[in-house]
Formats: C-alpha cells, sequence, structure tokens
C-alpha cells in the first residue's frame, strides 16, 4: 500500500510537479502557453458536453499503437503539454479519434461547428458518424434582411429550410476555439526528432532524408531491407 503510494503519487509529483513553461530553443518562446481567455471558457463547454467520454486527448508514442501514423500528432504527448490544464481531459476511450492536435488537422471554425451541429453532414457519403449532434448550441433564426455574419456555412444540400439561419451560441463558438487551441506541435528537447507542422515521423517509412530522423525511423518501422 505504502510502496504504491510512492511510486504512483510520490514519484511523478517529484519529476513533474514542480514543471513550470520552458523556454523553447526552436521556437524563441515559452512553451506551453496558456489558452486564450474564450478557448478556455470553451474547454468548460467540452467538459460538461462529457466529450471527452468518446475522444482522447493523448498521442502515443512511436511503437505504441498507431497514432502518429494515422496522423493524431506530430509527436506523442509529453506531460508538459497539459501544464495549463486542470482537470484533465485524457479520456480514457476511443470511440472518435484523438483530438490532441484537432487544431492542426482541421483549424477551420465553420467546418467544427458545422459538425458539431450535425457530424453527419462532414461525412464522406455513404458513411455514418457515431457521433452524436449538437444542435441545442445553435439557435435557429428566422432571416432578417439580411444573414447574420456568424451563421453557419453548409455545403450544398444541408442548408436549413429557405428563410432560416443556424447561428452558432456562445457555448459553440467558445467550444470550437478551444477545439483549435488543440495542437501540440513545438518540438522540445526529449523530443528531438519530429519537425514541426510536418508529419516527419510517419513520412520516414522510406530511407529517411533528415538525419534526425534516421535512428528513429530505422528502429521503429517496416523490417529492415
Ligand atoms: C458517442 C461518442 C462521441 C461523443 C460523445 C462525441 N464524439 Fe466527436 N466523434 C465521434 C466519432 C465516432 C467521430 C468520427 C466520425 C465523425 O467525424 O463524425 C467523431 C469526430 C469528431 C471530430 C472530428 C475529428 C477529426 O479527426 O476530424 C471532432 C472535432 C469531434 N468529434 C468533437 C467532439 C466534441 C467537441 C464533442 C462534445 C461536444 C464530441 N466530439 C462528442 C464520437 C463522439
Amino acid at each position: 500500500m505504502s510502496l504504491s503510494w510512492l511510486g504512483l503519487v510520490l514519484g511523478p509529483q517529484l519529476q513533474l510537479g514542480s514543471q513550470a513553461p520552458e523556454m523553447n530553443d526552436k521556437t524563441g518562446q515559452l512553451y506551453p502557453q496558456a489558452r486564450a481567455g474564450t478557448a478556455q471558457q470553451g474547454r468548460e463547454v467540452y467538459r460538461a458536453n462529457g466529450c471527452f467520454s468518446c475522444h482522447s486527448q493523448q498521442v502515443r508514442p512511436q511503437g505504441f499503437g498507431a497514432d502518429i501514423e494515422r496522423g493524431w500528432g506530430v509527436r506523442r504527448t509529453v506531460a508538459a503539454d497539459y501544464l495549463f490544464d486542470s482537470p484533465l481531459m485524457v479520456g480514457s476511450q476511443r470511440i472518435g479519434p484523438d483530438l490532441a492536435n484537432i487544431g492542426l488537422r482541421q483549424p477551420d471554425a465553420n467546418q467544427l461547428l458545422v459538425h458539431l451541429y450535425n457530424p453527419q453532414i462532414t461525412m464522406a457519403t455513404g458513411q455514418k458518424s457515431n457521433m452524436p449532434s449538437y444542435p441545442y448550441l445553435f439557435e435557429k433564426r428566422k432571416l432578417g434582411r439580411t444573414i447574420s455574419p456568424d451563421a453557419l456555412k453548409f455545403p450544398s444540400g444541408f442548408a436549413p429550410e429557405a428563410g432560416y439561419e443556424i447561428v452558432p451560441r456562445v457555448e459553440a463558438r467558445v467550444l470550437a476555439e478551444y477545439l483549435r487551441s488543440l495542437h501540440a506541435e513545438v518540438p522540445l528537447i526529449e523530443l528531438p526528432s519530429i519537425t514541426p507542422g510536418t508529419n516527419a515521423v510517419a513520412e520516414t517509412n522510406a530511407p529517411a532524408a533528415a538525419p534526425t530522423n534516421a535512428a528513429q525511423s530505422s528502429a521503429t518501422n517496416s523490417p529492415a531491407k
């Protein structure tokens, strides 16, 4: 009992408990940066709606599953990525894709909002989304003389009936800002092999061009030729 307390509570606390943002030599900025206030509010909407029950926010290292190959991240997640997040919502199930880097995959707020309004809309024809829709985060308004500037822009065939528009409520807008704030691409000293903004690791199946990828790719990828 006391041994497990030492191992599971005290050990990690000693290692990580005093972690603070550090200057990143590649970007010249502190990492991590706190989320903007709107994104922070959106985090509460994410929490209130239980999004974490289907979505994880944790990219596993190469060799422990195919997260990076799937395009869920450009590097594995480290403790520092969560420094400003409390409570943590790493999630325990992956009914939907990992969202640790959804802000890199889908930076377009309108796309994120249309998907929340009705996930079916953004699916390829013939495919069905298992994600629930969140219509109560939106307001269906009778059109005034002009369309509201923040009304959703739908792909053809999905717009509401003539004379109406769908406008995101504050909850939906801040939730989209939170999703856009989810990205961890800054290279870190302990993870030097990954080029920011590219999926360098996933692309290293071919003989590595960049010298920094070489060791990792030959160690973890397809049988050596
Ligand atoms: C019942 C499980 C479930 C819940 C709850 C859920 N999702 Fe999803 N989500 C999915 C599934 C399955 C997909 C993949 C199909 C799709 O894109 O609609 C998905 C896809 C997504 C995507 C697109 C991911 C990508 O890689 O393109 C985003 C963004 C997203 N969900 C956000 C949310 C948010 C925000 C909430 C809470 C308001 C939420 N989800 C709640 C199951 C869920």
